[in-house]
């Protein structure tokens, strides 16, 4: 299904935080969005997920024009565009099963989203996506415990029981160390490439973009300034994003946590069975 954004546009004030940006996303594609502090990378996944409303232009998913849905149009939308953010949004004192079960919310009636009663098989969902992430050890403790890569991951599995179409994804590394980074950046894409989910990110670092996406769309105050693969980022398409440094020299590629060189450590961590756990969301619903 073909994503369209039409001269999207947001002001606020008198600023213009998104100028007349036009893009056409491909089903599938994974996108990094990159540009200094303030460039507009933000308000443009918030207009895409109508957390902020565009002042003028559209966004157009295959024949939905997702900038006038109301209603349970627009939450049905928001379903499908899943959002992840830097601070990962979790509600820290609800154990990470609900908190992955609070993804399936806007997949019931009002009535019945009531905590508790989940399904047998969301349950199942929920723990299946814990343990693709390798954290269904954690399932029954306060997310609020849990480390920043691992609520990243809970976030993750949140998005995942959403079963989106889209996910959104807003500097989900800005907060992590190295190890934490490469691990929500290996799920992001191990998710792209298995689901075939679109993914847009947001990523503060040059090059966790040029090792993951495909694309790179490049941002400078509102405009898209550059839109390409990662061969096609010459030094001087980079010099048009960031513009000099304060010191006025090169943009330091190396800066960012992820080009660090990890074993996958993780791994084990993921072998870990867990038939008492699944038992035990089976039993309580
Ligand atoms: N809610 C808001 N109210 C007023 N100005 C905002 C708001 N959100 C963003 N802006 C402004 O819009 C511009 C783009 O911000 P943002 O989208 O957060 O950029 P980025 O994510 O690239 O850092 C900035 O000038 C910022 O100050
Ligand atoms: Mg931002």
């Amino acid at each position: 299904m073909q994503f369209q954004l039409t001269h999207l546009t947001r002001q606020f004030g008198s600023n213009t935080a998104v100028d007349k940006v036009t893009l056409d996303i491909p089903s599938g594609q994974m996108v990094g969005v990159i540009g200094r502090s303030g460039a507009g990378k933000s308000t443009l996944l918030r207009m895409i997920n109508r957390l902020v409303d565009p002042t003028a232009g559209s966004i157009r998913f295959g024949d939905l024009e997702v900038s006038s849905l109301r209603g349970s149009a627009l939450r049905n939308w928001q379903r499908d565009c899943a959002m992840i953010f830097q601070q990962f949004n979790l509600v820290p004192r609800l154990d990470v099963l609900t908190n992955v079960l609070l993804g399936r919310l806007n997949h019931r009636s009002t009535g019945l989203s009531l905590l508790g009663l989940f399904t047998r098989e969301e349950r199942l969902m929920a723990i299946a996506a814990l343990e693709r992430l390798g954290i269904e050890q954690t399932a029954l403790q306060p997310a609020g415990t849990l480390s920043g890569g691992q609520q990243q991951r809970v976030a993750i599995a949140r998005a995942l029981m959403q079963s989106p179409k889209m996910i959104l994804a807003d500097e989900p590394i800005a907060s992590l160390d190295p190890l934490n980074a490469k691990i929500v950046m290996d799920a992001l894409r191990d998710i792209n490439e298995r689901e075939g989910i679109t993914i847009i990110t947001n990523l503060h670092t040059l090059d966790t973009a040029r090792n993951y996406c495909e694309r790179i769309i490049g941002m400078a105050r509102g405009r898209v300034v550059f839109d390409g693969s990662p061969n096609e980022l010459t030094a001087e398409a980079v010099h048009e994003i960031y513009g000099a440094d304060q010191h006025g020299s090169g943009i330091d590629e190396t800066m960012t946590s992820t080009s660090i060189n990890i074993s996958r450590q993780d791994n084990e961590a993921r072998a870990i069975p867990s038939p008492g756990l699944r038992t035990l969301a089976v039993a309580e619903a």
